[in-house]
């Protein structure tokens, strides 16, 4: 069963909330709350397994109460409701610790799937942390850490304006949100990178030029230019000029990505388009390589030569992962096409929403965190459960197999 506790100054809307979960078996609700500082009390007294607060709450409002009980009971995870999905609502709400975001008025079964998730997401965050249950304190991660399962994921496509910013930035934040495990966001497009603009910071902060001005790059260099997001991803800046670019050398971007994974859980790489000593260093790099393609000739023409490649440079075929981006926008060619050309499966497909996509880079907030229930977001959230799930079950498999010498290699 997993316990929940429900928080919001309105009487009506708590016996509302109640009544939505009551036929659900999995969950109980075992408490209510009708102000902040009662959802203190009451959470320290219930050690709920999932609480669900209301931002709007005269005195003590949802953000400050989430901000206590966060720091207090860091394994009792909120999700936090508002009748506004407005960005910096949702970036406050995130500041402070929430897990999640309901935008009012939502269905029964949206708020129990919601509250299941964000339980089941905390079961793996707690396993990986080895926080015992209602632990007070967060203890810290266990001393010696194997990076063994640690993973680059670098985005790339033979082709330009494929979507590869837009989809390593919001699997970046869908691979946050799903795993909640550390993720590092690298702006590689050396020249001309956006992510700094998709994720609406501040053009003054720290970017890669900086790593390169402290000389050899070490821990201690990288982790200062690393810039925080809301979100919880840490993200590496591009150069702020394009001339920048000339001065961070192909070693030295290798180098900072192959440091970056020793400290983060994921290392997802945005590449420019092209071919050349940067970005194949970050593909030799990579331990997983998503390819974007899309229902287009010229762009399958680019990916069955990118493969090829791919072959020369002796990459394991498990590394390459395929992805048709606006897959539903295509003008006579279907997937199945795609695949018997370049025999291979894909992967995975994302609709097209150009004004999604457009309004999110305009304001921006990705779409991932401001519309995660749109298709669009949906596509991408599934990638990322692809990619962090099977994907990383099954490779790590055949290493430990091949390791043990099961699968001996010629
Ligand atoms: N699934 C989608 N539906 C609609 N529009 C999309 C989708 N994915 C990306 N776009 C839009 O396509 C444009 C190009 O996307 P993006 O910048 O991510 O591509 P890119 O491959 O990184 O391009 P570049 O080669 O310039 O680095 C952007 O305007 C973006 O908003
Ligand atoms: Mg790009």
């Amino acid at each position: 069963m997993i316990k929940v506790l429900i928080v919001d100054d309105i009487p009506e809307t708590r016996d509302h909330l109640s009544r939505f979960l009551g036929l659900e078996r999995e969950i109980d609700v075992a408490g209510t709350a009708g102000s902040g500082e009662e959802a203190i009390q009451l959470s320290m007294d219930l050690r709920p397994d999932v609480i669900v607060m209301d931002i709007n709450m005269p005195v003590l409002d949802g953000i400050a109460t989430a901000e206590i009980i966060a720091q207090r009971l860091p394994t009792s995870p909120i999700i936090m409701m508002s009748v506004h999905g407005e960005a910096e609502h949702l970036k406050r709400a995130m500041l402070a610790g929430a897990r999640e975001f309901l935008v009012k008025p939502f269905s029964g079964d949206e708020f129990a799937t919601s509250i299941k998730r964000v339980h089941e997401r905390e079961l793996v965050r707690r396993q990986q942390l080895q926080v015992a249950p209602g632990a007070t304190q967060a203890s810290s991660p266990a001393a010696v850490e194997s990076t063994e399962d640690h993973q680059v994921l670098a985005v790339f496509s033979p082709k330009g304006g494929a979507g590869v910013t837009t989809l390593a930035t919001n699997l970046a934040l869908a691979l946050r949100r799903e795993t909640n495990q550390r993720v590092a966001l690298v702006d590689a497009n050396l020249q001309f990178g956006d992510i700094g603009v998709l994720l609406n910071l501040n053009p003054k902060n720290k970017s890669v030029l900086d790593a390169v001005e402290g000389g050899e790059p070490d821990r201690d260099i990288i982790e200062s230019v690393m810039v925080d997001h809301s979100t919880g991803i840490r993200v590496l800046l591009a150069p702020p000029s394009p001339e920048g670019a000339d001065l961070v050398t192909p070693a030295f971007l290798r180098k900072i990505v192959d440091m970056l994974r020793e400290t983060h859980d994921w290392v997802v790489v945005d590449l420019p388009s092209g071919l050349n000593d940067h970005t194949l260093g970050v593909l030799d790099a990579a331990d997983q390589v998503l390819v974007v393609g899309a229902l287009e000739i010229t762009t399958i023409k680019n990916v069955r030569l990118f493969l090829e490649v791919a072959d020369q440079l002796d990459y394991d075929r498990s590394k390459i992962r395929l992805v048709i981006n606006r897959s539903d926008a295509s003008q006579g060619i279907r997937i199945g096409d795609v695949e018997a050309s370049i025999r291979r499966t894909i992967d995975g497909t994302i609709v097209s929403d150009g004004r999604l996509a457009v309004l999110a880079v305009n304001r921006g907030v990705p779409f991932v965190i401001s519309h995660p229930e749109s298709p669009l977001a949906r596509d991408v959230i599934k990638l990322a459960r692809t990619l962090a799930g099977e994907g990383v079950a099954s490779t790590q498999s055949i290493d430990k197999a091949a390791k043990r010498g099961l699968f001996a290699r010629r």
